[in-house]
């Protein structure tokens, strides 16, 4: 199986998911989208409204700041890969619990294993305390981690896995802004570690 037919395969085990309380209230399942041959994945929280209407990850407010985020480090949406922690939007946007999470978090295993990224980037205090543990490190608070490169083993192999605030929470405090682009200069440094280069040529 290439990694297009292996991601459609759990795509379509998200669709018909029963495993836990969200799907009684989804509209659409948020597999996660982009390309499977980058070396560079986004994993937030959970999907919205907007990403619940569409099925598409990140795609409201937030989303739009993510957007820019990912273009400020010379990227595109379509040369990254971007998913949630939980992948059905929990009921008014309250947090995912934490049963939600251990239930889903199968998914974004295979999903990393699919993909194999050189880099993880954690948005927010869901993301972080969920692939931290998944890599054994301990996560302290999003103020002493966001920004930093971890390294840690996820499936038997080594990621680089860089934490930063949730792109929502600098619409509702805007100072957090600049600590975002700051820390995806953090990003873009780690991707390019031994590569001068322009991203573009190194991310297909
Ligand atoms: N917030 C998230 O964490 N994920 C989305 O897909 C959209 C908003």
């Amino acid at each position: 199986m290439n990694k297009k037919e292996a991601m459609n395969k759990i795509e379509n085990e998200i669709k018909n998911c029963r495993k836990c309380r969200l799907y009684q209230s989804r509209t659409n399942t948020v597999p996660g989208e982009g390309n499977l041959n980058t070396k560079i994945m986004f994993i937030g929280e959970a999907p919205g409204a907007r990403e619940d209407a569409t099925g598409r990850p990140f795609v409201g407010a937030a989303g739009k700041l993510l957007t820019q985020l990912i273009e400020s480090m010379g990227l595109t949406r379509e040369k990254v890969y971007i998913t949630n922690i939980v992948k059905c939007r929990p009921p008014g946007n309250r947090d995912p619990q934490p049963d939600e999470i251990y239930t889903c978090l199968p998914y974004l295993k295979k999903q990393i294993n699919i993909i194999n990224p050189r880099v993880i980037v954690t948005l927010g205090r869901h993301a972080t305390k969920t692939i931290f543990e998944l890599a054994s490190i301990p996560f302290g608070s999003m103020s002493s981690v966001h920004g930093t490169e971890f390294r840690g083993k996820i499936n038997g192999r080594y990621i680089t896995i860089i934490p930063t605030y949730h792109p929502a929470a600098a619409l509702y405090n805007p100072n957090l802004r600049n600590t975002l682009f700051e820390d995806f200069r953090v990003i873009k440094e780690a991707l390019t570690k031994d590569y001068k280069g322009p991203l573009d040529y190194f991310i297909p």
